[in-house]
């Protein structure tokens, strides 16, 4: 009888497998947004100030971005477990004390006008169930002359993103489609003396 191999599955003893801490699991997930965090610091040159992560989920990208001692975080996220997981995240790397955690819609951001030096988004914005708003909120809470990251548009290319911010009150905003990057840049104008 001729018989056919099947490939056997290959399992890792035991021991390999508890040699990951929860921290080296995070770390990892940290370490899969460096592309991503190379892009917002080359886009919006992201230096000094208070970030707003909009959609956090397990903070990945601020816990990449937070080697920079000169930034703050405030991490909002709908989902409690996100929010509970972005506030564990950041204490387990050190940075608990430069992030303030809100279980919150982008949809209503529970900020003042003009607070944050920074907003980001990444791989969120296509859960948002009003775009548009989701970004005048945004903008709303971004200082004048503060500058807004929101990335991974392009698997919900059903979004005209474009039309949606022409139609807005925001007023600098580019939409960047450069290879496997999509992402949409907005910058709150400077207010002019005697302006409000
Ligand atoms: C794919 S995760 C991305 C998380 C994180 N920004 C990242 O890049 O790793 C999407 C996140 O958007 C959040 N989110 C924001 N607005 C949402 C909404 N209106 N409905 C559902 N999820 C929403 C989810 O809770 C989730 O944490």
């Amino acid at each position: 009888m001729s018989g056919k191999t099947i490939a056997s599955t290959e399992k890792k003893p035991l021991s390999e497998l508890t040699k990951t801490t929860p921290k080296d699991r995070i770390a990892e997930c940290v370490a899969s947004m460096d592309h991503e965090a190379a892009l917002i610091k080359r886009t919006i040159g992201i230096k000094k100030g208070t970030v707003l992560d909009a959609g956090c989920g397990g903070a990945y990208i601020d816990i990449a971005l937070a080697q920079n001692k000169d930034l703050d975080f405030i991490l909002l996220d709908p989902a409690h477990k996100a929010a509970k997981a972005a506030e564990e995240n950041m204490k387990a790397f050190g940075y608990g004390s430069r992030a303030q955690v809100i279980c919150g819609s982008e949809q209503e951001i529970p900020l003042k006008d003009n607070t944050v030096d920074y907003v980001i988004s990444t791989s969120s914005i296509g859960y948002w169930h009003n775009a548009q708003k989701g970004l005048e909120e945004c903008y709303r809470v971004v200082k004048p002359g503060g500058k807004i990251f929101v990335s991974d548009i392009s698997w919900d290319s059903y979004r005209d993103y474009f039309g949606m911010l022409k139609q807005s009150e925001i007023e600098y905003f580019s939409v960047h489609n450069e290879q496997d990057d999509m992402w949409i840049e907005i910058c709150k104008k400077e207010s002019k003396k005697g302006e409000k």
